[in-house]
C-alpha cells in the first residue's frame, strides 16, 4: 500500500506534500503551527477568526477595550445595531497576523487564511472584503474561505491585484454547494484553487444538519470527483474530516484526492493554540463525552466536547467588545436566548442560557471545545505520564506520522525525560 509520501499536491507551480492543516479558530491553529506545516513542506493555515482580540493577545494592540469604551451605552441595550466594527482596525489587526506570520516563513509549503463567512460581523460584505484585501495586501500566500460560504465572495476582492496569483480555495459539504458557488463565480472567470471538500466527523461547524451521521466523506468525495470530471474541471479536491492516520489519507489519494485536510490530531500539538490543560480535556475524552449541538448562535451545528464549561453559561452578550456573529441588522440568536431567560428568571443574579453560547466569548476564552469526532482517538497517539496525563506532541511528529506510516499505525512520540 502507499503511503502519503508517495504522492505531491499542485498548486500552480508549487509541488507540495500533501497534507493541509485545517484552520482552527479562535488562534487554535496558531502562526506556529501554520508554520511548521510550510517548514516541512505542506500547507498551513492561520485563521482570521476574532482578528482583533487576536492582534490584542498577540501584538499587543488595544482594538478589544476600545471598542468596547465607545459602544459602553449599549451594553444593556438589545439592538447591538450600531456596533459597528471599524473597518480600519479590522484591516490593520489582519495586516499584523499575516505579516507577522509570513516573515517568519521557512521552507517550500504554503500559509493559507482560513475566513469564515458566518462572522457577519454587522457588516456582512464589508468586514469580508476588508479581512480578505488585507490579508491580500500583507502577503498570506491564499484564502480558504469556510463556514457559511457566500456565494459572491470572488466578487469582493476581484479587483485586488493579487485575485488572479494568491491561491483561493473553498469548503464545501455536498456537490450541491460546489454546482451554486461555480456558477455564482463564473462571472469573475476565476475558478478556486481547490475545493476541500468537508464530511460529517469535522471539527468546529458543519456543513450538514443534525442527520449528520447519514453522510459519508467517502461519498461525497466520489460525487465532487465525478462532477469535476464530467464537467471538464481540473480542480484539486481536498477531503477533511476523520482522517486518522497516513493510511486513512493514502487511502483518499489513491482515490482521487489532491492532499487532505487534517485538524483534529494537531489540537494537541506543542504548536497549538489551545492551553494544555485543555488539550488534557480532548486527551482524556471518550466517544460518549463528544456531541453535535446546536448551541452555536451562527445556526449550524458545532461539535464540542460536552464538559465545555461554555455550555450552558449564561453571561451578558459581549458584543460592544466582540460582535463576531452580529448579523446585517445587529441581531445574534444568544441575546435572544439570554433576555429570554432573564425575563423569566429577574431575581437571579446570574442565568443559565441552555439553547444558545456566547460564542465570540466562549472561544475567546478556549471554553468551547470543539473538536472532531475521532478526538476520543487521541489518547492512541502518545504516552500517558505517571500523573495521568497525556504527553504533547510536536507538530513536526504529527504530520510526519502523517506523511510517512502504513497499515494503518500510530508513530509514538520519543517518551519525555521523566
Ligand atoms: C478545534 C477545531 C477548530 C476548528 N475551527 C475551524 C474554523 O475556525 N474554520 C474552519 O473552516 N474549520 C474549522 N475546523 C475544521 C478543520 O479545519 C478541519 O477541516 C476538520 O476538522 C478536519 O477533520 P479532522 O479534525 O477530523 O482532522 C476546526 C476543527 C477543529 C478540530
Amino acid at each position: 500500500m502507499k503511503r502519503v509520501d508517495d504522492f505531491r499536491l499542485r498548486l500552480g507551480k508549487h509541488e507540495l506534500v500533501p497534507i493541509m492543516i485545517g484552520g482552527m479558530g479562535v488562534d487554535i491553529s496558531t502562526s506556529d503551527l501554520a508554520l511548521e506545516a510550510a517548514r516541512l513542506g505542506g500547507v498551513g493555515h492561520i485563521s482570521d477568526a476574532m482578528i482583533n482580540t487576536v492582534s490584542d493577545r498577540r501584538y499587543d494592540t488595544k482594538h478589544v477595550k476600545e471598542k468596547l469604551a465607545l459602544y459602553k451605552y449599549n451594553v444593556k441595550n438589545e439592538d447591538k445595531s450600531e456596533v459597528k466594527f471599524d473597518l480600519g482596525r479590522v484591516a490593520e489587526a489582519t495586516r499584523l497576523h499575516v505579516e507577522s506570520t509570513m516573515n517568519r516563513k521557512q521552507g517550500s509549503g504554503l500559509v493559507l487564511i482560513n475566513c469564515m463567512e458566518k462572522l457577519t460581523m454587522n457588516a456582512p460584505k464589508e468586514t469580508l472584503k476588508v479581512r480578505m484585501s488585507a490579508a491580500l495586501d500583507a502577503g498570506i500566500d491564499g484564502i480558504t474561505l469556510a463556514a457559511g460560504l457566500h456565494l459572491g465572495s470572488f466578487g469582493l476582492i476581484e479587483d485586488h491585484p493579487r485575485f488572479r496569483d494568491a491561491k483561493l480555495g473553498i469548503i464545501v459539504s455536498s456537490v450541491r454547494a460546489l454546482q451554486l458557488f461555480l456558477k455564482k463565480s463564473a462571472r469573475t472567470n476565476r475558478m478556486p484553487d481547490y475545493v476541500v471538500v468537508e464530511g460529517p466527523l469535522a471539527g468546529g461547524h458543519l456543513g450538514f444538519g443534525m442527520d449528520w451521521a447519514q453522510y459519508d466523506l467517502a461519498t461525497i468525495v466520489a460525487e465532487v470527483l465525478q462532477y469535476l470530471k464530467d464537467e471538464k474541471l481540473d480542480i484539486p479536491v481536498i477531503p477533511a474530516g476523520g482522517i486518522f492516520t497516513g493510511s486513512d489519507a493514502a487511502g483518499f489519494l489513491e482515490n482521487g484526492a489532491a492532499a487532505v485536510q487534517v485538524a483534529t490530531r494537531f489540537t494537541v500539538a506543542r504548536e497549538c493554540g489551545l492551553p494544555e490543560d485543555v488539550q488534557q480535556e480532548y486527551f482524556k475524552a471518550t466517544e460518549d463525552d463528544i456531541e453535535v449541538n446546536q448551541i452555536s448562535p451562527t445556526g449550524y451545528p458545532m461539535r464540542m466536547i460536552k464538559g465545555s464549561p461554555g455550555i450552558g453559561d449564561g453571561i451578558r452578550p459581549n458584543c460592544e467588545a466582540y460582535g463576531y456573529l452580529l448579523d446585517a441588522n445587529g441581531k445574534c440568536a444568544y441575546i435572544a436566548s439570554y433576555n429570554r431567560e432573564v425575563a423569566a428568571h429577574p431575581e437571579a443574579r446570574k442565568v443559565s442560557v441552555m439553547d444558545k453560547t456566547c460564542l465570540c466569548t466562549h472561544m475567546r476564552n478556549f471554553d468551547i471545545w470543539t473538536c472532531g469526532q475521532l478526538t476520543y482517538r487521541l489518547k492512541d497517539t502518545t504516552h500517558r505520564r505517571s500523573d495521568g496525563s497525556y504527553q504533547i506532541l510536536s507538530a513536526e511528529h504529527i504530520f510526519k506520522d502523517y506523511q510517512f506510516s502504513t497499515d494503518n499505525k500510530l508513530a509514538l512520540p520519543e517518551p519525555e525525560a521523566a
